[in-house]
């Protein structure tokens, strides 16, 4: 399958009108279309909440109970933050962008031995998100490697496997810390979460998202509006911006603050929390100026678990609303149809079968 990259590539090369083919022109579904984009100074006031990592870990009690709080409160009213002071050095950060940059550069002969297998695959590289099924096409390279329980990295280039394996490490630490908060938050203790998906065997998928710069930023879309699987997602970027949330059908533009991480809850922490913290939609845009780049790395049980409601977090006045399901089947689901919003967490509810 051509890569995005190699699309983007001719359509500076080959034309001064700089057009995109057709198959890349986007058909925007409801969420897009229903939906106004806040311009910057409107969404001005609108900002995601901050968590400060360093006070969610503090040996002041006070500290970090307050923390919680907000933690708490994030995941409530938004499903998503900012994380800062979260303590993964900025240098690995930037090596690992550009270890992920590099991968991208590699001759297409070689990144073609990673396509076509399915998501199971532990390495696997592609354009769009699912090229078998889409009509259209999304601006949008992408790597996946699952890396945790067992960790997968192409080998090339040199350096990539070593820094991606510290780099995903470094990303479990955070996600664990901010899982025993959330635990604290829905008044469990703090290793409930751990504990109940078993966080020490978990999965865990690194995607690289590339967008390469695109002629004609507004026809086209680098993901289309959907939520995430997993309990979390921490998300980096490079120096350009694109991610978009929907709230009150508004689209929120994402400024991430330097060194800082976006967080999101997935569909996963959905059904555990039994609606309680709700995985929200979001996209990523494309822009004219350069490629972007995002390395998301998701977090969830061992892929052969059963996730449903959280005995501890029902009850008569609070029944169960999710069908359990196995993180693996929930993600097959997911990943053999176009992705279309929370289409898939629409299977999942009592109350629509
Ligand atoms: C994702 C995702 C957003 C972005 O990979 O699931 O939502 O800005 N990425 O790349
Ligand atoms: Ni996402």
């Amino acid at each position: 399958m051509l890569s995005v990259k190699k699309v983007a590539e001719s359509c500076v090369s080959s034309s001064k009108l700089e057009r995109i083919p057709s198959k890349y022109m986007y058909l925007k579904n409801k969420s897009d279309e229903d939906s106004v984009i806040l311009c910057d100074e409107e969404a001005q006031n609108i900002t995601i909440p901050t968590i400060d990592f360093s006070h969610l870990i503090s040996s002041n009690p006070t500290q970090r109970s307050k923390e919680i709080q907000q933690l708490g409160r994030a995941c409530t009213d938004w499903g998503f933050f900012m994380l800062i002071n979260h303590g993964v050095p900025e240098t690995l950060r930037e090596e690992v962008l550009r270890a992920c940059k590099g991968f991208y550069d590699l001759p297409e002969e070689y990144k073609k031995q990673y396509e076509g297998g399915d998501i199971f695959a532990p390495i696997k590289c592609g354009t769009s998100f699912n090229a078998n099924v889409e009509k259209t096409f999304l601006w949008r390279d992408y790597l996946k490697c699952h890396v945790h329980p067992h960790f997968h990295a192409p080998s090339n280039p040199q350096g990539f496997s070593e820094t991606t394996e510290a780099y995903c490490k470094k990303s479990r630490e955070v996600i664990g810390e901010l899982l025993k908060g959330i635990s604290i938050s829905l008044g469990e203790e703090e290793n409930y979460i751990h504990k109940v998906m078993n966080i020490e065997s978990g999965f865990q998928m690194m995607v690289v998202n590339f967008y390469p710069r695109c002629p004609m930023p507004d026809q086209a879309m680098g993901l289309p509006p959907h939520s995430d699987h997993g309990l979390l997602t921490l998300l980096l970027q490079n120096e350009l911006e694109g991610l978009q949330l929907l709230r009150n059908d508004m689209w929120i533009p994402i400024h991430p603050l330097p060194n800082s991480f976006i967080v999101n809850t997935g569909d996963h922490m959905e059904i555990l929390t039994n609606g309680k913290y709700k995985s929200n939609i979001h996209r990523a845009i494309v822009n004219k100026n350069a490629t972007r780049i995002t390395i998301g790395t998701a977090h969830g049980p061992p892929l052969d678990a059963v996730v449903g409601p959280a005995t501890e977090l029902i009850g008569e006045d609070n029944p169960p609303a999710y069908h359990a399901i196995k993180y693996k089947d929930y993600m097959r689901l997911q990943q053999s149809k176009e992705l279309d919003g929370k289409s898939c967490l629409g299977h999942v509810p009592l109350n629509s079968n």
